[in-house]
């Protein structure tokens, strides 16, 4: 279906995030998460916190505590498998999801409105360009 492979099941940390890196329709990068839940199950979410959204959530040290998804700068705290806001300035909001779909231990993304650019973030990260054929890096 198009899908594009993240990561390994196993890449994921069982009590972590784990960040990657995709672009929407109109070629902008957005930081992305994966979260693996208690159940097994993965889910994805855009990394911004939903109260500044130009505040990431995993600033490359994870952003899950006790289950949550937690912003470090006014203590928001996330539902991991919701996405909804239970405490703090931005209560009732939800972050931006991202669908993702696993397939014999691997991670694809499954959203019609992202493409897979890299995983991690920015360029300190090791790129794995294999997958991203045709994609732009840096400006
Ligand atoms: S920016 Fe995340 S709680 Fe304020």
């Amino acid at each position: 279906m198009g899908a594009d492979r993240i990561a390994d099941v196993d890449d994921v940390p069982a009590d972590d995030s784990f960040l990657f890196t995709v672009e929407n329709g109109d070629g902008d990068e957005k930081e992305a998460i994966l979260v693996e839940l208690s159940d097994g199950a993965i889910v994805g979410w855009l990394n911004y916190c939903m109260h500044w959204t130009d505040v990431n959530l995993d600033t490359g040290d994870g952003a899950v505590r006790d289950g949550e998804l937690v912003c470090r700068k006014h203590a928001a705290t996330f539902e991991a498998d919701s996405g909804v806001c239970t405490h703090g300035p931005c209560e009732g909001a939800r972050l931006d999801p991202v669908e993702v779909d696993v397939r014999d231990g691997v991670v694809y993304l499954a959203d019609p409105d992202y493409e897979f650019v890299r995983t991690g973030v920015d360029d300190g990260d090791p790129a794995d360009l294999s997958t991203s054929p045709g994609s732009r890096i840096g400006f």
